[in-house]
């Protein structure tokens, strides 16, 4: 059961948790959780880690490589494309799942942008997801308060045709504790506005417990980028306190090993099968 659609991933329960990962053994670690959990995951790579590697088509042929291998279900995602043409370029790889971040535009060009990426998402089978009221805390835009508005998500769902939207509901990207308040009721209000999949983007700095109510009030796709790229570096930090290692394979493996027992027990707490 490897590479699936996103609709696959969702069928049959509430919620599915999308882990980013920057290169290939985070990536790993990240399938062996859902493998251990025998729960459906995304798998995202984002713009800025695409940027890191120089292009898409190494890191991203790998990460498909690695999602048809596991005997877990697997949706390869591009996240927070701003580039319409890495978008294309990722629907032409094979992504099943891509996310076109327009919400630094005015609405009326986000609006547009974004059809027109469904247009060509659709026309292959992909399910686009796209963003509406920033979400704070990327490069260091500092935006607290900022919500989406139920009206204007409505408006904007039936102008896209978007199949998922990413709403600003009191996450911010990038948070290092996991305090943040949502906004449950808006949450409930924006997916009864437009009958869509919401997913909480910075949910690396909301508590499980807030996780879950927030999966009660309509999210649908949970995305974890920080969160994972700590665990990681965590028990990489560790490794290297032993100055006689040498082999990266020495500090690298129990960084994916880590990886994998916190996305075990993360899908065994948002999404159990
Ligand atoms: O799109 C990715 C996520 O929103 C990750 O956010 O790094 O704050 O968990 P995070
Ligand atoms: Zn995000």
């Amino acid at each position: 059961m490897p590479l699936v659609p996103m609709s696959e991933a969702l069928a049959g329960r509430r919620a599915v948790c999308a882990f980013n990962a920057v290169q290939l053994e985070v990536a790993e670690g990240i399938v062996a959780g859902a493998e251990a959990a025998r729960t459906p995951v995304v798998l995202q790579l984002s713009e800025n880690a695409v940027r890191f590697h120089g292009a898409l088509a190494p890191i991203g042929e790998a990460f498909l490589a690695l999602a048809r291998s596991s005997s877990a279900p697997v949706v390869v995602h591009l996240d927070h494309a701003t580039e319409e043409s890495l978008v294309d370029e990722a629907i032409a790889l094979g992504f099943a799942s891509v996310m076109y971040d327009g919400a630094h535009h005015e609405y009326a060009d986000n609006a547009a942008r974004t059809a027109a990426v469904v247009r060509r998402g659709h026309a292959a089978g992909v399910w686009v997801e796209a963003e509406l009221g920033r979400i704070g805390g990327k490069e260091g835009a500092h935006t607290p308060g900022v919500r989406t508005d139920p009206a204007e998500a409505a408006q904007f769902a039936g102008e896209t045709g978007v199949d998922a939207l990413a709403v600003a509901v009191g996450s911010e990207h990038a948070m290092r504790e996991r305090t943040a308040s949502l906004d449950l009721g808006l949450i409930a209000r924006i997916a009864a506005s437009t009958g869509l999949p919401l997913v909480l983007h910075g949910s690396s700095g909301v508590a499980d417990a807030a996780i879950v109510d927030a999966i009660a009030a309509g999210m649908r796709k949970i995305n974890i980028g920080t969160h994972v790229g700590r665990v990681f570096t965590d028990a990489v930090r560790g490794a290297l306190a032993d100055e006689s290692l040498i082999d990266p394979r020495r500090f690298i493996t129990p960084g994916r090993a880590a990886v994998a027992a916190e996305v075990e027990r993360m899908l065994r707490t948002l999404t159990p099968a």
